[in-house]
């Protein structure tokens, strides 16, 4: 392996740049395969469950010290290679002019959602991304609370998923509304994803400037485009937006069902490319060649299994994984609500037992 060359403008100690995770970012060969878990924070912890009986999910997004308490309480419990901030990809929807609620059962609701290519021309990109500045300040408690050597993730939705969530008004299953506002309106698509990809891009390195160490972008419900979709209407903006991220900064670029666009999105950015479960991660890495790292890719129910399949599935990804540098065990999408976190805790312990040099 390449020996550190510890770039002057780095912005992080001996300790985070040498940690597991950010190693396994740059490909780097690691002491054991380092883990997290998307939604490691969330509703099957009975602490967090306690919180959210006192404050609703956008109070606990905006209160940085609820925020940070619940990012590092998850890192610190499950004893995982990397910390995420808790808070969500639509909040970035608010300042660009959308009225979100999370209600009840129903999940995330737009009130406002966009209808016509008119409403698109009354949008403005963030210029000014202060009124997001719970969401940096939480990142700043949590880097100093958290240990010192274990990294930060900061993260954002990608422009696709978010246009979903705009257009459709909340969650959906075929996003026949934004496909068919992509498909019939172009241009202002294009305008759309312009003013998503520009404003992200400000967020997530205001995150990156409050102290996160890798950016992860979730583009959740890409998976619902063909090829060559993808290629007209989401690739430009994707490499836009990659493009204006430090390359000193990881980022890990992620989307569900994936399969069939693995290579559009690599070659859009990230330094990691997420896998699903849906896909072989051996055979993916194979595609994908080794200029980037893998993170993935354990079917989240596996976690309601016993753990003798849990064992199982963990030492077939690590075996795919077969050692290389540059994977970082996850599931492939996020935890479900009501996952044992004993499971959730054994998981992380095998990964490491398993894979240790
Ligand atoms: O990974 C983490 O621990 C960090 C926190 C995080 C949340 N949401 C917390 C959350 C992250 C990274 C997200 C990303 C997110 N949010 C995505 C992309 C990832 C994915 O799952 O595909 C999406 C699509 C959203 C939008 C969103 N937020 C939905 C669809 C929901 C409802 C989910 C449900 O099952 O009700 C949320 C709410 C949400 N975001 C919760 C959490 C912990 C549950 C809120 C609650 O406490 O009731």
């Amino acid at each position: 392996m390449t020996s550190d060359p510890s770039p002057p403008a780095r912005r992080m100690s001996d300790e985070l740049w040498n940690s597991r995770f950010l190693k396994a970012c740059r490909r780097e060969a690691v002491d054991a395969t380092p883990v997290w878990l998307m939604r490691q924070a969330g509703r099957y912890m009975s602490e967090y469950r306690s919180l959210r009986s006192k404050v609703s999910f956008l109070e606990l997004c905006k209160s940085p010290e609820l925020a940070a308490e619940t990012t590092i309480f998850a890192a610190e419990t499950l004893g995982v290679d990397a910390a995420i901030l808790f808070a969500d990809i639509l909040l970035i929807l608010e300042p660009l002019g959308f009225h979100l609620e999370f209600s009840k059962g129903e999940g995330p609701v737009i009130h406002n959602p966009i209808r016509e290519p008119a409403d698109v021309a009354d949008m403005e990109p963030l210029t000014d991304v202060s009124s997001l500045g719970y969401v940096y300040e939480a990142v700043r408690l949590i880097r100093a609370g958290l240990p010192s050597g274990l990294p930060l993730i900061g993260f954002a939705g990608a422009p696709f998923t978010l246009a979903c969530y705009a257009i459709e008004g909340g969650g959906s299953r075929h996003y026949e509304k934004a496909k068919t506002f992509m498909y019939s309106h172009p241009a202002a698509w294009n305008a759309l994803m312009t003013i998503l990809t520009d404003s992200t891009a400000r967020y997530l390195n205001a995150q990156v400037d409050a102290g996160a160490q890798v950016v992860q972008l979730f583009d959740s419900w890409v998976g619902s485009l063909g090829p060559d979709e993808y290629r007209r209407f989401v690739q430009p903006h994707m490499r836009r937006l990659f493009d204006q991220i430090d390359p000193e900064v990881p980022s890990i670029h992620f989307g569900t069902d994936t399969g069939s666009l693995l290579e559009l999105q690599r070659d859009a950015g990230g330094s990691v490319i997420g896998l699903d479960w849906r896909v072989e991660l051996d055979k993916c890495w194979e595609r994908l060649g080794p200029e980037v790292a893998v993170q993935g890719n354990l079917d989240p129910i596996t976690l309601f299994a016993p753990l003798s399949e849990i064992a199982a599935q963990t030492r077939r990804i690590l075996d795919q994984a077969g050692g290389r540098p540059g994977h970082i065990f996850n599931l492939g999408h996020g935890i479900l609500p009501h996952t044992p976190v004993d499971h959730v805790r054994a998981l992380v312990q095998m990964v490491h037992e398993f894979s240790v040099k």
